[in-house]
């Protein structure tokens, strides 16, 4: 299981998320449209706010919206109560596993967050019907460069060093070519990946220190003691800003489209 999300902060400040996946829902699924019956699984549903926005076009569907967090699995529960086309669970999707196959995986914002792909878009594969469609989008190859940077120096610095002994980066920002094999290794065909580029702006550096903390810098926080967290988010802040101001997120987004193919 991955560590916790401050799921009330996230529901808040997670509209450049909800945007993306907006517009990835609108593009992929005008191009070849839903009947409206399909079952579908969101891989990695936070407090479920573009869960919600697919269920418009599943109005005789159902949804598994699984997520590994306890706070945001409470969120998304409370979100679609009464709502019996949806089910909540608490899962790692490195441990996902099925009754029955559904006919869509639709994901946003969640597969950087887990290192081992191969194991991953094996999972997925398992859990969609011979035809299902895999439709994703997450941190991809360059990813917030500018913050990885700006992170890395403040974790240099003497005050925080001791903190970051032995510090090993768990997200993976992977390239598209990469990606494509790995979806054919795991019996993925049709296959389409490329990554677009997000810039963010934010007001303030306070603005972008808040974002920072409940999204980007969570594990790195949970290094350190709570009178050193907001300071270590605004020094991260204050070093983006110093590049451009007001701060720019460089977010680079990893667009996946796949079928799982009849063998398996
Ligand atoms: C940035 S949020 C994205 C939430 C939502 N899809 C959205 O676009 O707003 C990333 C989510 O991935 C979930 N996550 C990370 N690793 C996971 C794993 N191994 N299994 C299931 N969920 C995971 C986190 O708990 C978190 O809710």
């Amino acid at each position: 299981m991955t560590s916790e999300w401050n799921a009330a902060e996230y529901e808040v400040l997670s509209a450049p998320m909800t945007g993306w996946g907006a517009n990835l829902i609108g593009r992929v699924l005008e191009n070849r449209p839903l009947r409206g019956d399909e079952s579908a699984i969101d891989a990695g549903c936070g407090t479920g706010r573009v869960t919600e926005m697919l269920l418009e076009r599943l109005p005789g569907g159902t949804v598994l919206a699984v997520d590994a967090s306890g706070a945001m699995v409470e969120a998304a529960t409370r979100r679609f109560a009464g709502d019996k086309r949806v089910r909540v669970e608490r899962v790692d999707l490195l441990q996902l596993e099925v009754e029955e196959p559904v006919d869509l995986i639709l994901s946003t914002a969640t597969f950087h967050w887990i290192k081992d792909h191969e194991s991953l878009f094996g999972r997925l594969a398992q859990a969609l019907k011979p035809g299902g469609r895999l439709v994703a989008q997450c941190g991809g190859a360059g990813n917030i460069s500018r913050v990885t940077r700006a992170t890395e120096e403040v974790m240099g610095e003497e005050r925080f060093r001791n903190r970051f002994e032995g510090w090993e980066d768990t997200k993976e920002y992977a390239d598209p070519e990469t990606t494509r094999a790995r979806l054919e290794d795991a019996g993925f065909g049709e296959i389409q990946t490329w990554l677009h580029e997000e810039p963010t702006k934010f007001g303030s550096v306070s603005e972008l220190a808040r974002y920072l903390k409940t999204v980007v810098l969570r594990l790195h926080l949970e290094r350190l003691p709570e009178a050193d967290q907001q300071p270590f988010a605004e020094a991260v802040a204050a070093r983006v800003a110093a590049v451009e101001d007001p701060p720019v997120m460089d977010y680079v987004r990893l667009n996946i489209l796949a079928v799982r193919g009849s063998e398996q």
